[in-house]
């Protein structure tokens, strides 16, 4: 398997590794501290064709392929990763749109996404009580005359606040188990949509979580993505690409900070030297970089399954998983080796550390990632 990266994904990866070093990581620790959304700059991101990477060019995407958006949001991840989940959810978002829309609802929706007209997307699936299980939803659509009445609550929605079209799940056919559930897309400005409350998060300030509440929101026979019934298979679709998207942010943050690390162990001395010389910290360094090219290259695997048309879910699973977990361990070591200063706002390191908590947790908790990977293996077995 040759995923080793073409001369045009080479320059996606470097448009965003310009980009964040340039527009993203000299901003990165004020939003950190003003939790201000960065309209701005995915705006600009989305001029640069970075919110469509794998969408046709037809509809205004970049259409690089799905290696290219993996080795792009390690890139932004690195410059900022609150920029980085809301280009993560847009570009799913977008895909899934471009994928599944009628030509009419595709040309009318995804290119003022990827262009960064419409700021943002967002994934309108989980819901306060329908987290991990979300065919537990209760969010319903009614049908109208004219169309679908949608009522619910949605929940942990990354970007809701400020999303120019939303994708959100709701049972129409109550009573039909997973067939009970449909897709639509909703215009962030829908009549009857508010945003009733802004999470107050460990990290990613710069990305907004929201609670939206749906009060009967009346949505034309147009607004249903998809098949009526078969939505819930839509979002398990989406997911497994978004996973992909979280596995490369993941890498993208503990790749600055191991180097942030590294640069740091470099000069900061003690009992005479720099303290990279000394085993202990080498050691950790050092698995910390294997770790780290395991996790790429998982990412890029998972990436390149799915660009060659391949199955892929099981490949972005694992990859989530690694990355995630030991992400976490190596912004962990990269705080370490800091000392004093890494527990404070000096350096990056914590401000690394707790961006990368969630990662374990959101498109998939780390146990769900171990659900889909062991069904895959009993599946495969039988
Ligand atoms: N691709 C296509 N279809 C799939 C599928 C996949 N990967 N996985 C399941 N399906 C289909 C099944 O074939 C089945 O269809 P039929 O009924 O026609 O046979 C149907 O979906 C139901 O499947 P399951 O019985 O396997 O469903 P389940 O209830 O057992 O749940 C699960 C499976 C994997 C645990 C799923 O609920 C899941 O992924 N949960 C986690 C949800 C999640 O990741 N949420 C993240 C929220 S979004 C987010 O975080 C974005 C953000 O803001 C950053």
């Amino acid at each position: 398997m040759d995923f080793s990266p073409t001369e045009e994904q080479l320059l996606v990866r470097d448009t965003a590794h310009d980009a964040a070093e340039r527009m993203l990581a000299p901003s990165a620790a004020a939003r950190d501290v003003s939790g201000e959304f960065p309209v701005a700059e995915l705006r600009a991101l989305g001029k640069l064709g970075l919110l469509g990477i794998a969408v046709p060019e037809e509809l205004g995407g970049a259409n690089a392929g799905h290696v290219a958006y993996s080795l792009a949001l390690q890139e932004l991840a690195r410059g900022d990763a609150s920029v980085a989940v809301a280009v993560s959810v847009t570009n799913m978002v977008a895909e899934l749109i471009a994928t599944y829309a009628t030509p009419e609802q595709a040309k009318r929706w995804v290119p003022p996404l990827v262009n960064g007209d419409l700021v943002c997307g967002a994934f309108g699936l989980s819901e306060p009580e329908a987290g991990s299980d979300a065919g537990a939803m209760r969010t319903v659509a009614e049908k109208t005359q004219t169309g679908w009445r949608l009522s619910g609550t949605k929940q942990w929605i990354t970007s809701g606040d400020h999303a120019g079209v939303m994708i959100v799940w709701a049972v129409t056919d109550p009573g039909a188990g997973k067939a009970s559930i449909s897709a639509f897309i909703v215009p962030g400005n829908a009549k009857g949509l508010t945003v009733a409350r802004l999470e107050d998060k460990m990290g990613i300030h710069g990305s907004s979580t929201a609670q939206l509440v749906f009060d009967g929101v009346e949505l034309g026979d147009e607004a249903m993505l998809g098949v009526r019934g078969r939505g819930f298979a839509l979002a398990m679709v989406a997911l497994d690409g978004g996973r992909i998207g979280i596995a490369s942010q993941a890498v993208g943050i503990a790749r600055g900070a191991l180097e942030s690390a590294i640069r740091y162990a470099g000069e900061r001395k003690t009992f005479g030297q720099p303290i990279i010389k000394h085993q202990a910290i080498a050691a950790m360094l050092a698995d910390a970089a294997t770790w780290l090219d395991a996790s790429a290259l998982m990412a890029l695997r998972a990436a390149y399954l799915k660009q060659e048309q391949q199955p892929f879910a099981q490949a972005a699973a694992m990859a989530k998983l690694f990355a995630t977990e030991h992400g976490w361990k190596i912004c962990d070591i990269a705080l370490q080796v800091h000392g004093g200063y890494g527990y404070v706002r000096d350096f990056p390191v914590e401000r690394a550390l707790r961006d990368i908590r969630v990662t374990r947790i959101y498109e998939g908790t780390s146990e769900i990632q171990r659900i889909v990977i062991s069904r895959n293996l009993l599946r495969s077995s039988s």
